[in-house]
């Protein structure tokens, strides 16, 4: 693949292009990203979010701190140490800076070798989620010849898309298959307050690949599964315990326990890589990140004159509280993709 993928790439001066997903789906922008300050700023502020692409940059982000501290290797594990702390719940993170620190470690021609490292990261993420497009897809049919029906309806929380994890993502691989296979599909689109990754980013990749879909309220889930009106649920996952319970983003728990509650199929997609096998108990092992209180006091998006906006939802002087993750015990999870 050559370093270019859908969610960032190499330029011509080996700067790592990003998309910016802050701003999406309103203002379309790249951001280029030339060393370890910019690489942790990126992470941290969500410019490039999901455990896969999170992963990647960092990976990336190794290879350019390489090069700012001309192959200097305590510099380098210096600035390793920022990029693996830049976010705690994805474990993508911390396996991609380690993987890329022993290649530095032994390697005679750091440079060069550490690219190739990011690029091969990139490349096997675009293998995994070719298999996972195509173990999902399989797994929809059966549902339809099972149940002896002509459509399915998922429904997926927070963005799983090739945003997430290149090249087509985790849990929306299975979707983009499905209509190249030419299934009759629709997805159930969570909102998935506070950032709003389902409304702003899930909404934007499967309308543009044409995917019929609906955004819900994150509220909605358990009433639509109640009445029939959806047939499996699949997320992405940031860290999966050894025993399967899954870290994802909040809210995800809660489908879980309703998908049980009515019988509905409940499927986790990732790559090998968002395994931890050190966790045995992952509600009381895996690290779950406390974000700022403003993503759950303001709202951003279009104002009625079509102007990008930041509005307050809250009152002023009321608290807030944001936890960014939320575990699903692995008895609530019927597999994973
Ligand atoms: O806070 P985010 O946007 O990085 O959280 C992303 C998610 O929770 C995704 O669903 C998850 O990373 C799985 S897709 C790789």
């Amino acid at each position: 693949m050559n370093g270019t993928y859908k969610a960032l790439w190499l330029d011509k001066e080996d700067n790592l292009v990003v998309i910016d997903q802050r701003v999406l789906p309103f203002i379309e922008e790249n951001i280029t990203i030339t060393n370890t300050e910019q690489c942790v700023e990126a992470i941290k502020n969500m410019t490039v979010r999901g455990a896969g692409v999170i992963g990647n940059t960092a990976a990336f982000g190794i290879f350019l701190a390489a090069r700012e501290s001309q192959e200097n290797l305590a510099e380098l594990e210096n600035r390793a140490k920022l990029i693996r702390k830049s976010r705690p719940t994805a474990v993508n993170l911390m396996w991609a800076v380690d993987r890329m620190m022993n290649i530095a470690r032994t390697s005679q021609n750091m440079l060069h070798d550490l690219k190739l490292e990011a690029i091969k990261i990139c490349d096997e993420d675009c293998q995994t989620s070719k298999n996972i497009a195509n173990y999902g897809a399989d797994i929809f049919e059966e549902l339809l010849k099972e149940q002896n029906k002509t459509s399915i309806n998922i429904l997926t929380h927070c963005n799983a898309g090739w945003l997430a994890i290149v090249d087509d993502g985790t849990a929306l691989a299975p979707i983009y298959e499905a209509k190249r296979r030419g299934i009759d599909i629709h997805v159930w689109v969570d909102e998935t307050r506070p950032r709003n990754q389902g409304a702003n980013l899930t909404a934007w990749e499967l309308e543009k690949a044409g995917v019929n879909h609906t955004v819900i309220a994150d509220n909605t889930g358990g009433h639509l599964m109640q009445h029939g009106m959806v047939d499996i649920c699949i997320t992405g996952a940031d860290r999966i315990s050894r025993g399967g319970d899954a870290a994802n983003k909040i809210g995800t728990y809660l489908k879980a326990l309703a998908a049980k509650d009515n019988n509905i199929p409940f499927y986790i997609a990732l790559p090998s890589s968002t395994f931890d096998f050190e966790i045995i108990d992952g509600l009381k092992e895996i690290p779950i990140e406390i974000r700022g209180e403003e993503e759950v006091k303001f709202i951003r998006g279009l104002d009625e004159s079509g102007k990008y906006s930041k509005l307050q939802i809250v009152p002023t002087d009321s608290k807030a509280l944001n936890y960014g993750f939320d575990v699903t015990p692995s008895r609530l999870i019927t597999g994973l993709m």
